[in-house]
């Protein structure tokens, strides 16, 4: 796979993360090549210019823009991390750059926002909002991403809040967005996010941020596993992996009393969100929190159970990766007798990973869309 991008502001070596053998996905899209070659050709910026950059995959455009000590937000830990090692691999530091996560804005305002179009409408509605404290008159705002990414609905929000907008051509299947600001639309709107629902036949609330997996109300899916839980006095250490508003961690607590819980998820507004909901629902009760690429900051045997809903896709890529990284890394890190406990749609065959992993593979339930396998290690 190639892995230097070349642009006006020099070439950068740039790879994925998690980093895989055989990898057949570029670290950025021709929407980012896009965005710097605009940059560089049309925007007039100093060593004082400020730049806010939002949603970059793997640090494509905070490579790209080095030279302006920008600050980039992203909701992803992966793409954080991959700024990060991306920066370090061309030898850029990262000492003056600000990476910070989806929740935690600066209070500074800016003369240049690069918005990438992310997958989730909610979580760009959030940020657009978010913006209102950050830009001014004259602040240059381009958003950009591949013409399949840009519904009309991406239009209408960046106008409702932001400004008139203006497409640029599109060029290689990505396209860019011209937002004219007006500030006048801005008077202190307030985010609709985090949005609550009350989880069924519960008294807990759900706290769901802007980009939150099944956000307005249960997942299907979700609803399934729940009804199919394990419960054993016995288990200790109990892991929701992929937490998203952390569901399922809060009712494995609730039929595990004295259980510890782990939340993990590599969203930091879903870790915000599965805090929040379990805070809500146990204030006495302590659990864990993990912002991480899954289970690779836990020991090695140290878990009794773990719970997974796997995510089909990264950002916009469609897949089983991730879920079969995850099934290996609940083989390492479950005890031996523990189980993993897993969720999928029919079609995605997760037991064929799971029986080759494990050895063994038993369905827990099947409905017509999912079904629930049963794994012990
Ligand atoms: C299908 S959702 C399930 C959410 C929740 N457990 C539920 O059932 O409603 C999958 C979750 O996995 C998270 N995720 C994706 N990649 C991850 C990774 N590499 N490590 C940890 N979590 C990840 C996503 O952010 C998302 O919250």
């Amino acid at each position: 796979m190639e892995t230097l991008l070349n642009v006006p502001q020099g070439e950068f070596q740039l790879q994925r993360l998690p980093y895989r053998k055989n990898e057949k996905l570029k670290a950025w899209d021709a929407a980012d090549e896009y965005l710097l070659e605009h940059v560089y050709e049309q925007v007039d910026l100093t060593e004082e210019s400020h730049v806010l950059i939002l949603n970059d995959k793997f640090g494509a455009l905070v490579c790209g823009l080095h030279a302006f000590n920008p600050v980039a937000i992203s909701d992803s830990w992966l793409s954080q991390q991959g700024t990060r090692s991306n920066l370090a691999s061309n030898d850029l530091s990262n000492k003056d750059i600000a990476l910070n996560n989806s929740l935690d804005w600066p209070e500074q305002s800016f003369d240049l926002v690069l918005i990438k179009i992310p997958k989730t409408l909610a979580l760009l509605e959030d940020q657009i909002i978010r913006l209102q404290g950050v830009i001014t008159d004259n602040t240059i705002i381009i958003a950009a991403g591949m013409v399949k990414a840009m519904s009309a609905n991406v239009w209408k929000l960046l106008e409702k809040y932001l400004g008139q907008t203006k497409p640029s051509l599109a060029k290689r299947k990505a396209r860019l967005i011209f937002v004219e600001i007006n500030t006048s639309l801005q008077k202190n709107i307030k985010s609709p996010y985090p949005v609550y629902y009350q989880l069924e036949n519960t008294k807990h609330q759900i706290c769901n941020h802007a980009n939150v997996f099944s956000r307005d109300s249960l997942d299907i899916g979700t609803r399934f596993l729940l009804q199919h839980l394990p419960s054993n006095k016995q288990t200790r250490n109990i892991v929701d992996l992929g937490c998203g508003n952390g569901v399922v961690g809060l009712m494995l607590a609730e039929a595990n009393p004295a259980a510890q819980l782990y939340f993990v998820d590599e969203s930091y507004m879903a870790i915000a969100s599965a805090k929040d909901s379990f805070t809500g629902a146990f204030p006495e009760r302590k659990a864990d929190f993990f912002i991480a690429d899954g289970l690779t900051q836990f020991d090695s045997e140290t878990v009794d159970l773990i719970v997974c809903n796997p995510p089909f896709h990264q950002q916009n890529t469609v897949g089983n990766q991730i879920a079969t990284s995850m099934f290996k890394q609940s083989y390492r890190v479950l005890k031996k007798g523990g189980e993993l406990r897993v969720i999928g749609n029919r079609h995605l065959g997760y037991h064929i990973d799971l029986k080759r992993l494990f050895g063994n593979c038993i369905e827990v339930a099947a409905n017509k869309k999912f079904v629930i396998w049963q794994v012990i290690k």
